[in-house]
């Protein structure tokens, strides 16, 4: 068994930023990833076109700025090598390959310990005791599929956003695509510049800007109020836009950052869909599916259409609570802080979560800082530190 002060739990960027906060403090810990790599759901589990959709300065980690030569937008390629040079500039070494199945805290000991499955050496289990624990498993951390009646038997492919990498293999195929976050609409657009002939389905009012934009109303919300901001930002994209309702898109009545707020929900950042929704390439289905039979997918009033391929688009859940079996120290039954927002990152029992607050980076950025502040903190007044 190996003793630490802390575990953490993922080596994606919450789990790297959180190490190096750690670091900065002298406060020993130990990473544990499943996966042989860093950052694994931006190398291995992203569409290839991806790139990161708020500007640069909303997405580093603490204490290592984008260098002002950087682009304003990051590609997915730059924000790797820039993960890549954290890891080396504090020194993080992950122990990789380390599936952690289960976390207990010892009320006896006021210790917790955790069981991580080594995947390559024949499935040794490995034990780890800490005082605090970290979970930086990320809010993607499984792909969520809504229970459609008759998906089972859907003749066609069926493909979670996580898994899609780029729209070469649907040439001339009838895609639908279900969800219309920043990936379903990503998605879309990607597939119409394969020669395939996507729909989307489009059934709530959606919030859509260009990254520019976006990067305005952000930079604005530090010296504008949030209705404001909201108010300026939709009338410029509507002078953009035109009227889109009579393509089926509707804006929500409340404003963009003030949802972000209040749902956590991030308004659409356009990369080329609307144009191509306007130009007929893509096409939008405002009714939702109702259930499939075989090839056919039937939706709200009866309008139905045949497909080849399915692409769910309709996000990811948090599954901490597959492993982390005491996780009500700091989780709800969705895998979810339990406090919100500024106080979501401290649970009891010197249980942490970094990266759960659906602020992207700059979320994880907060999160990171706060955690190793406060485990700095009680360290130093257990005369540990
Ligand atoms: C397509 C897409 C685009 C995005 N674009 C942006 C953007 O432009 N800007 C932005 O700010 N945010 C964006 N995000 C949000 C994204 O979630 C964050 O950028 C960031 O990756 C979150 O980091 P994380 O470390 O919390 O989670 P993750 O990156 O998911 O890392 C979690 C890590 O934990 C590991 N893990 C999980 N379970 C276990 C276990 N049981 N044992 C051991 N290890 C485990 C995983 O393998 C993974 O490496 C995007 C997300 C997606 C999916
Ligand atoms: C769990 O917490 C999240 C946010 O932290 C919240 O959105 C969700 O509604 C909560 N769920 C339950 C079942 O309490």
């Amino acid at each position: 068994m190996e003793k630490v002060a802390v575990v953490i739990v993922g080596a994606g960027p919450s789990g790297l930023a959180t190490s190096a906060c750690l670091a900065l403090n002298s406060i020993p810990y130990i990473i544990l990833e499943k996966d042989d790599c860093s950052a694994s759901l931006w190398r291995k589990n992203t569409y290839d076109r991806v790139n990161l959709h708020l500007a640069k300065e909303f997405c580093s980690l603490p204490h290592f700025p984008h260098p002002p030569t950087a682009p304003t937008f990051l590609s997915k390629k730059c924000f790797l090598e820039y993960i890549d040079k954290y890891v080396e500039k504090f020194n993080i070494n992950p122990q990789y390959c380390r599936l952690v199945e289960s976390a207990i805290y010892d009320e006896d000991e006021k210790k917790w310990r955790i069981e991580a499955k080594n995947t390559q050496e024949e499935e040794k289990i490995e034990v780890y005791e800490s005082e605090f624990l970290v979970i930086a498993t990320g809010e993607n951390s499984e792909g969520f599929i809504p229970n459609v009646p008759g998906l089972d038997e859907f003749e066609g492919e069926i493909i979670h956003s996580k898994h899609y990498k780029m729209g070469s293999k649907y040439e001339n195929k009838d895609v639908l695509v279900v969800g219309c976050g920043n990936s379903g609409m990503e998605i879309a657009y990607d597939l119409s510049n394969y020669g395939a002939c996507p729909s989307i389905v489009i059934r709530s009012p959606v919030h859509i800007f260009s990254k520019e934009l976006i990067h305005r109303g952000m930079t604005m919300l530090s010296y504008l109020p949030v209705h404001l901001v909201d108010a300026l930002i939709t009338l410029l994209a509507e002078l953009d836009y035109g009227d889109l309702s009579k393509y089926g898109i509707r804006r929500p009545t409340k404003g963009p950052f003030y949802l972000k707020e209040l749902t956590g929900r991030s308004a659409v950042i356009d990369v080329g869909t609307i144009k191509a929704i306007k130009n007929g390439k893509i096409k939008v289905v405002p009714a939702e599916v109702v259930r499939i039979n075989k090839k056919t997918v039937i939706f709200k009033d009866n309008f139905e259409k045949e497909f080849d391929v399915i692409v769910f688009a309709t996000g990811y859940k948090s599954i901490a609570n597959s492993w982390l079996k005491d996780y009500m120290y700091c989780l709800n039954d969705t895998g979810m802080p339990k406090n919100s927002v500024p106080n979501h990152w401290k649970g009891e029992k010197g249980l942490y979560c970094a990266g759960l607050s659906r602020r992207g980076l700059f979320g994880v950025s907060m999160d990171a800082e706060a955690i190793a502040h406060d485990i700095n903190k009680i360290r130093l007044c257990l005369g540990d530190g």
